[in-house]
């Protein structure tokens, strides 16, 4: 598999294989990501690779907190507080496309939630990696560790593997950072969810699909 091959290849997948990931494989993926791109080297991501007993200790307190309904103030916006038509439309329309996929109509907002919790599951996955970085690094740090994180889905696809960012967990932001072990001076960005794919999970029947460039794209003349 090329490069070119894994970038089209790799997308979030939202349903996985009870099918246990060796360790060292785990580790190996995370450690060659580090190649990724970084300004002035700095290289500001820390990653905290769960599995085995470790994951489903994890499962189990989130699941207790989805049941109890408990919530947390996230560790950064989600999403910009004002967000244009532009960007408002397209994450519609991904949700839309998912939730039509797996038969959740719009009104049923319950059943939307339980869907959504499934984020706090990992999709199923058996192992997860937790992005966490200085508080006081800034906007271009956290650009580095999206590349960190792009290299890393894009080695997993070439290991046969597949994997969902979630971004989610920063709705959880104590939970998280409690059970790593985060010092105080970091803070969550990003999970990865990452494991062999379920092909019978209607979600990954969905490719997401991109804007049209013009939307983007310019060249200066
Ligand atoms: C930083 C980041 C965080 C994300 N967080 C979530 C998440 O919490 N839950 C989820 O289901 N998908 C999450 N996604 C996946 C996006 O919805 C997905 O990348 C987008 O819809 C494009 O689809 P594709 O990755 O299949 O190409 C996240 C993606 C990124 C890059």
């Amino acid at each position: 598999m090329d490069v070119a091959e894994a970038i089209v290849a790799r997308r979030s997948v939202r349903g996985f294989l009870d099918k246990e990931i060796e360790p060292a494989l785990l580790k190996e993926l995370a450690v060659r990501s580090a190649r990724a791109a970084t300004g002035g080297n700095i290289q500001p991501w820390h990653v905290d690779i769960v599995h085995g007993e470790a994951m489903a200790r994890l499962k189990g307190i989130m699941a207790g907190k989805m049941e109890r309904r408990e919530s947390e103030t996230p560790g950064y916006d989600i999403y910009p507080k004002e967000m244009t038509d532009l960007y408002r439309q397209r994450t519609f329309a991904i949700g839309e496309e998912m939730y039509g996929r797996l038969g959740i109509p719009r009104e049923d907002k319950k059943a939307r939630a339980i869907w959504f919790a499934r984020n706090f599951q990992f999709f199923g996955a058996p192992a997860a990696y937790f992005c966490t970085v200085d508080r006081r690094m800034g906007p271009p740090q956290w650009a580095d560790c999206g590349m960190y994180l792009q290299t890393l889905m894009l080695l997993a696809v070439e290991a046969g593997l597949a994997t969902c960012p979630q971004e989610c967990w920063a709705m959880y932001p104590e939970t998280v950072e409690h059970f790593l072990g985060t010092p105080p001076e970091r803070m969550l960005f990003c999970g990865v969810a990452i494991g062999h794919e379920d092909p019978a999970e209607p979600a990954n029947r969905m490719r997401a699909e991109r804007a049209d460039a013009t939307e983007w794209l310019a060249e200066v003349r």
